[in-house]
């Protein structure tokens, strides 16, 4: 039996947000949670799917709310993990190497910022597998756009349901508040675990890797 809990995440360590704004965002993520658990205790029965029509189906309705549940659930999982309990003054490994790509940390934080007010759902800077570089995706949901092995670094929701209390409609606002609670120890352990990987897998497949951990 699946019965995945939902992470606990430090809410009074963030600034300019109320705490009826996240609590009532963390429903909505401890939502995605009971329902993926529901989905993956449903017996697996060749019987029971052998419906399984394109446009219409048991198996297909399963399948697609099995990705969008539990990237539901990882996404939240990162982007609460990245805005909560630690160290807000961006440092590190990770800013050198942001700033050095991107020309200047301003220049990295206009652009994502700009990814964030063009989507309805998530901006992600993740490292790609491709090519070893940084890159801001964004998606309009949970389950479209995301990109496989790729490794998110810094995951903002968009999604209205994240600001609107707050913030209403002044988005890019909840964008600059939320850069301001980035936990940097977070961002650059996921930095660095991306950079161990290049050594015991074969995320290495283009390029070699421009960034080391100093
Ligand atoms: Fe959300």
């Amino acid at each position: 039996m699946y019965n995945l809990k939902p992470e606990v995440f430090d809410f009074k360590s963030v600034q300019g947000f109320s705490m009826k704004q996240l609590e009532e965002h963390y429903k909505l993520y401890t939502g995605y949670v009971a329902k993926l658990n529901e989905i993956w205790n449903i017996p697996f029965s060749t019987k029971e799917y052998q419906d399984s029509n394109p446009t219409f189906s048991k198996m297909r309705s399963i399948k697609l709310s099995e990705t969008y549940s539990l990237d539901g659930l990882k996404l939240h999982n990162l982007y609460f993990e990245n805005m909560t309990g630690g160290n807000k003054v961006p440092y590190g490994p990770l800013l050198n190497a942001i700033s050095t790509q991107f020309t200047s940390f301003d220049n990295f934080i206009s652009y994502f910022t700009d990814v964030g007010l063009s989507m309805r759902g998530w901006a992600i800077v993740a490292l790609d597998s491709i090519d070893n570089k940084f890159h801001v995706f964004g998606s309009d949901s949970h389950d479209k756009g995301a990109v496989w092995q790729c490794y998110p670094i810094i995951v903002l929701d968009v999604y209205e349901h994240a600001y609107f209390i707050d913030f209403g409609t002044d988005r890019k606002k909840y964008i600059n508040t939320f850069f301001h609670n980035l936990n940097w120890d977070i961002l650059n352990m996921r930095f660095k675990n991306y950079l161990s990987l290049l050594d015991t897998t074969r995320f290495r497949i283009v390029n070699k890797c421009p960034f080391k951990f100093v």
